[in-house]
């Protein structure tokens, strides 16, 4: 194909590419054809090769949230916009445009070099940044959809790039448009709104225990709290195979969580919105007797109920039927139904 002298480079197209280092499952995944994406410029041509192709396509982050089949078919588009940029200053808030392949938890630390701090609650978490927003990745009391202004995307539906306000994203709980709208939006850019006024936010229990003797903590106090928590309770997917949480923390009405109290007493459960109540899953999953269960390749991890791990040779399909395990017995003794959290590809 003749090319524009200023054309920009195409994406690299990458036949039968192994996606065992790109999901933090760890499963021996094969994209048909992978297509590494580092500009938004080529989103275009790709999707228009991927047309001719008359194939299906969909977008990989850091494999954080995402269970692999065996065999990718069609097109996987792995996301490696890079770069970060302050638009604006003025004495309320900062604005920082962010590219969709960089790593979430880099972000976080360099926020905090640079003297942006707000997102340390979110530390260590995995992923990429144009991920984050899809599930709207939240820990210690804090959701990144807060602190983000807008996000640049191509909507495929549209075929155009379109500019998403914060309202239009719809955050939820581990939720947004995005999520509801699945194949549609390839998000290239995060703008976070970076208010200047900080304050700690401490009052998520785990966290609070670490200050108990310490009011006045600093975000970088915060983010080494959330660090060292976040080692402590869940497994590295380098060293085990796992995407976090497994299950979304269910939501009954305020009637079904006083009838379950009065059979459990120690039932944990967290404030929401009004007329309801959200469980904790983690509590659920560990009083069926799941922790550090095994079945085979996969298993409940040994410290934390809600997250599934993949010993190492596990597939999608051995951690789905442990899942049902654990939902139909969870769905027995409680009358709750599990909602698993990572896509299923
Ligand atoms: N619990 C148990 N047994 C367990 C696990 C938990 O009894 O095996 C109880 C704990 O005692 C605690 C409660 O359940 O009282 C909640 O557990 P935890 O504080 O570990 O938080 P979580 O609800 O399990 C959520 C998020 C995490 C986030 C943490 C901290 C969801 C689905 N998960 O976990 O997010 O890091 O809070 O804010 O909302 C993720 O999404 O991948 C993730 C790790």
């Amino acid at each position: 194909m003749n090319r524009a002298p200023n054309a920009p480079l195409p994406a690299k197209l990458t036949p039968n590419l192994g996606l065992k280092m790109r999901n933090t499952f760890g499963f021996d995944a094969t994209a048909e054809l992978a297509y590494e994406v580092t500009s938004t410029n080529q989103i275009a041509e790709v999707l228009a090769d991927i047309n001719h192709q008359k194939t299906s396509w969909r977008v990989l982050g850091g494999g954080s949230n995402v269970i692999l089949p065996q065999k990718l078919r069609g097109a996987t588009l792995l996301m490696n916009i890079l770069g970060q940029e302050i638009l604006t200053s003025d004495e309320n808030s900062t604005l920082l445009a962010v590219g969709a392949g960089v790593s979430w938890h880099d972000l976080v630390a360099w926020t905090l070099e640079n003297d942006l701090p707000g997102l340390e609650n979110l530390a260590l978490i995995p992923g990429t940044v144009g991920a984050a927003p899809i599930q709207n990745i939240g820990a210690y009391g804090v959701e990144v959809g807060e602190s983000i202004a807008y996000i640049e995307a191509y909507d495929s539906k549209e075929q155009t790039f379109v500019t998403l306000t914060k309202e239009d994203c719809q955050f939820a709980y581990r939720d947004s448009y995005f999520k509801q709208h699945p194949n549609r939006f390839i998000v290239t850019k995060v703008v976070f709104k970076i208010p200047k006024d900080w304050e700690a936010r401490i009052y998520y229990a785990d966290l609070a225990k670490q200050f108990s003797e310490n009011s006045n903590p600093s975000p970088e106090d915060i983010f080494l709290a959330v660090c060292k928590i976040r080692t402590q309770k869940l497994p590295d997917p380098k060293v085990i195979g796992n995407t976090g949480s497994f299950f979304q923390n269910p939501i009954v009405s305020n009637e079904q969580h006083e009838t379950l109290l009065k059979s459990y007493a120690s039932l944990v459960s967290y404030p929401d919105a009004p007329g309801t109540r959200k469980l904790a899953a983690g509590w659920l999953i560990d009083q069926c007797g799941f922790k550090g269960q095994r079945m085979g390749s996969v298993g409940v991890y040994e410290n934390q109920a809600l997250v599934l791990v993949n010993h190492g040779g596990g597939t999608a399909q051995d951690i789905l039927s442990l899942a049902k395990c654990i939902q139909d017995k969870v769905r027995a003794e409680f009358g709750v139904s599990l909602q698993i959290e990572p896509n299923i590809l």
